[in-house]
């Protein structure tokens, strides 16, 4: 992706989970960085953004249940940026694992049909498609699966606990961002990570030349590379 590293927009993206902590500031980044020319937010609802200075937003709704309905929406694109997600409390193990996992994978494949060369998806610290807790064993199946899909570039990001505020009251999460918040004046890489430096390191990923046909970057990386970046917009 030839993206000017600011001012000067070129190319197309999608941001799947705008809505989301991290999405939300990932579109904020897309924005104020001005990388591409065409900045679309795929998603199953419109979305009130906020009139901020930076390149448009398009957006287009979505049923995810039906996605091969709506390739249009995932053609044309350079970039294709996947902050889904959702938890078990609020969708139900099954309703996780269709979201986490095969929501992600269908655009993936879409994506790619439709001339994607660049997929950066936002996975979890621990990932592993043989583990035994689920979270972690879907964040590895849907790495395998985005990975197999062909992507000329693939980076894969391995996020700790994500520090941000929420509009929703998640009271486990609340808890252990107030610790890890904590925790992370000593230890400031190993057990968190602010959803803005998570949002910087996915654009920077774009910018820097890849390391790879797939590159995984965890949380340590992911503090690095979003740390590179100046702080525009978040
Ligand atoms: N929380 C953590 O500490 C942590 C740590 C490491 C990795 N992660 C992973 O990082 C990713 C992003 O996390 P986040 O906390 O930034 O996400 P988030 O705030 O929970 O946002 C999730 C996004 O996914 C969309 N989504 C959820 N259910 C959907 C459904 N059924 N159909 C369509 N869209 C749906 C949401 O759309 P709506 O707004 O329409 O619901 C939202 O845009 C997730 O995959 C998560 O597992 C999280």
């Amino acid at each position: 992706m030839a993206a000017a590293s600011g001012g000067s927009g070129a190319g197309s993206c999608f941001v799947l989970g705008a809505s989301g902590a991290t999405g939300r500031a990932l579109l904020r980044e897309l924005q104020a960085r001005r990388l591409f020319a065409r900045v679309t937010v795929i998603g199953r609802r419109r979305l009130s953004l906020a009139e901020e200075s930076g390149t448009a937003v398009e957006q287009v709704v979505v049923d995810f249940e039906r996605l091969s309905e709506h390739a249009a929406a995932f053609r044309g694109h350079d970039v294709g940026f996947c902050c889904l997600g959702t938890t078990r409390s609020k969708a139900g193990t099954d309703g996780f694992v269709r979201v986490d996992r095969d929501y992600v994978a269908q655009a993936a494949e879409l994506a790619w049909a439709g001339g994607c060369k660049h997929f950066v998806l936002q996975s979890s610290q621990g990932a592993n498609e043989h583990s035994r807790f689920l979270y972690l064993r879907v964040k590895g199946e849907v790495e395998k699966l985005v990975r197999a899909v062909g992507f000329d570039r693939c980076t894969i990001l391995r996020p700790a606990v994500l520090l941000c505020t929420r509009q929703e009251f998640r009271p486990m999460e609340w808890i252990t961002q107030r610790v890890l918040g904590a925790v992370a004046w000593l230890f400031p890489t190993a057990y968190s990570v602010p959803v803005e430096t998570v949002a910087r390191a996915m654009v920077a990923s774009v910018l820097q030349p890849g390391g790879g046909k797939v590159e995984v970057l965890e949380n340590k990386a992911i503090h690095q590379l979003g740390k590179a970046q100046p702080q525009l917009g978040t």
